[in-house]
């Protein structure tokens, strides 16, 4: 199944996906660096699995190719990929140990002697002591490591993961992350992993790209995507984005924008779209940046910062922070997150307070957008 010589980037061109009159997958250009770990990060319905089952074979795709470094695969069946996938519900063979599991690949293709394989799989995703067992006396996390050892042993060029850590509880979801990421970085191997879970997508891969019906919204690096957003959607969806409406007073390398008699200040080159004078901007800080204050505190906040007043409509103790709702004038229901290192007890709903940042930690929007993209489809995706 292997053929080592045909390795490379995975190149979508141009490929989409009709059923009907319906457009899940709208056509698509994408390349997947050999060796990466590349994350399809959305919600429910935006066409990950139809976009990683046409990279697998395992959907026909309506137009466009499937390159696999120099080779066209658009009409390769499944078995003739050199792709694997692995799936949400692992479906291990019951009845065989956890070895035959992992042997199964090799089995099938007239291999006889196994074992030094698969106890190197075994050792990969550290299982030795469990090859006797049956897939039911180990916990989901466990037989999910099988299912990847059992895709892994076919040394495929590309590993398809699709929503892999689905069915585990948060906790081992995390230690699995970490798992997958160590293996991924272990063998070398292209790993494609869609999930709806934009921390999991984060932690993970090298790369994400964030679809939103049927298209890629935007491609990136995690930390890259989450100060950089450039839509509403990417903004909202890629964890909390305070975005507020204001009016561009001046535009050079500054941008200076009034928002309910409020001026804020962020970098041109902080803007995915070109602001004019007089014209509307989406203003946008994440909640982390924010610090926040007593009114009668003011005067301690440095020249040059970018300021709001309000007051504490919420809060809640998360432990490492403190997370706080504020109304104010300029926006509704702004979000801030505290660290918890001092806690001033004078921060309490209905306390008055200043918002301040730094003026670099602000991105700018089109405003012609749906401020509210990208936020309640986060919820339904669980
Ligand atoms: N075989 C099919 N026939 C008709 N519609 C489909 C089929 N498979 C998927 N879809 C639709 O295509 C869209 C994308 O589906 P999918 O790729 O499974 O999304 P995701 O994996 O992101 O949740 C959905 O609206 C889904 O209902
Ligand atoms: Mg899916």
């Amino acid at each position: 199944m292997t053929d080592k010589t045909a390795g490379g980037d995975v190149r979508l061109s141009g490929i989409s996906k009709h059923y009907g009159t319906f457009t899940a997958v709208h056509p698509l250009d994408l390349t997947i660096p050999q060796g990466s770990f590349f994350a399809l990060l959305g919600a429910s319905g935006c066409g990950k699995t139809t976009t990683l089952r046409m990279i697998a074979g395992l959907e026909e795709p309506s137009t466009g190719t499937v390159h696999l470094g120099d080779r066209d695969v658009t009409h390769l069946p499944p078995h003739k990929r050199p792709v694997n996938t692995v799936f949400q519900s692992y479906a291990l063979f019951p009845h065989l140990t956890i070895f035959e599991n992992i042997a199964f690949g090799l089995r099938r293709r007239g291999i006889k002697s196994v074992k030094k394989q698969v106890d190197e799989m075994l050792e990969l995703v550290q299982l030795g002591q469990f090859a006797q067992r049956k897939p039911h006396q180990l916990s989901g996390g466990q037989q999910q490591r099988v299912a990847v050892a059992r895709a892994l042993i076919n040394h495929p060029q590309v590993l398809l993961l699709d929503e892999p850590l689905g069915a585990l509880d948060l906790k081992l979801r995390r230690q699995m992350q970490l798992e997958l990421k160590r293996i991924q970085t272990e063998v070398g191997i292209t790993f494609v992993h869609v999930t709806h879970d934009q921390e999991e997508a984060m932690t993970m891969a090298d790369t994400v790209a964030v679809m939103n019906g049927g298209r890629v919204e935007q491609l990136g690096a995690p930390a890259g995507l989450y100060e950089n957003p450039r839509t509403t959607f990417v903004a909202n969806f890629l964890g909390t984005s305070n975005l507020i409406e204001a009016s561009v007073e001046s535009a050079a390398s500054d941008i200076v924008v009034s928002a309910c008699g409020t001026t804020l200040r962020l970098p041109a080159a902080r803007c995915s779209t070109t602001p004019s004078t007089g014209g509307k901007l989406l203003v946008g800080v994440r909640p982390e940046k924010i610090s926040l204050v007593p009114a009668e505190e003011e005067h301690t906040v440095a020249t040059g910062r970018n300021r709001i007043t309000g007051r504490i409509a919420a809060s809640s103790f998360i432990g490492v922070s403190t997370q706080f709702v504020i109304d104010s004038p300029v926006c509704p229901e702004l979000e801030v997150y505290v660290q918890n290192i001092e806690r001033d007890g004078r921060l309490v709903p209905g306390a008055e307070v200043v918002l301040h940042w730094n003026p670099e930690h602000t991105f700018g929007l089109d405003a012609a957008q749906d401020i509210d993209a990208g936020i309640e489809t986060v919820e339904e995706s669980a």
